[in-house]
């Protein structure tokens, strides 16, 4: 897959953990910043992330900050974007089964780099399952095209 991938200084080594492991399961990575420990502000990474998440250049991001929560709202503000701030393998799995999630956000204050891996992986080997949840995930994009 083609996957997005951003971070704030709070997420440098976390997103740096994933890139290596994405890399070598075989995916690409488009790999949208910061590369340095200086101190950014998360809302220019996510942003950047998002749009080639939306504009279908990648097919799925994962952010990275201290909490994951910051990085993650402002990836929802980009239109057609569902990101789970996610701590734990099961919300992993069912944001993509039952959301439709394409970005996941972590946490690398909260989360340490072995479970954010295994985090990763469940997202990826999981699959929308439709049904009852694309009339769920129709409704979100119906508010959002009300709103934004
Ligand atoms: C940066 O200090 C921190 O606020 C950021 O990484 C993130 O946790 C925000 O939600």
């Amino acid at each position: 897959m083609k996957i997005a991938l951003a971070c704030d200084h709070g997420g440098l080594n976390l997103k740096a953990a994933i890139k290596k492991h994405l890399e070598k399961s075989g995916h690409e990575v488009v790999d949208f910043g910061t590369n340095s420990s200086d101190s950014v502000d998360y809302p220019d990474y996510s942003e950047k992330a998002a749009m080639s998440v939306a504009s279908g250049e990648t097919e799925c991001g994962i952010l990275v900050c201290g909490t994951g929560i910051g990085i993650g709202i402002a990836a929802n503000k980009v239109k057609g974007i569902r990101c789970a701030t996610v701590g734990d393998t099961f919300s992993a799995r069912m944001t993509k089964a039952h959301n439709d999630a394409n970005m996941i956000a972590l946490g690398e204050r909260v989360t340490g780099i072995g479970l954010g891996l295994d985090i990763v992986d469940a997202y990826l080997n999981s699959s929308f399952e439709g049904g009852r949840h694309q009339n769920r995930v129709d409704k979100i994009r119906a508010i959002e095209n009300k709103n934004l």
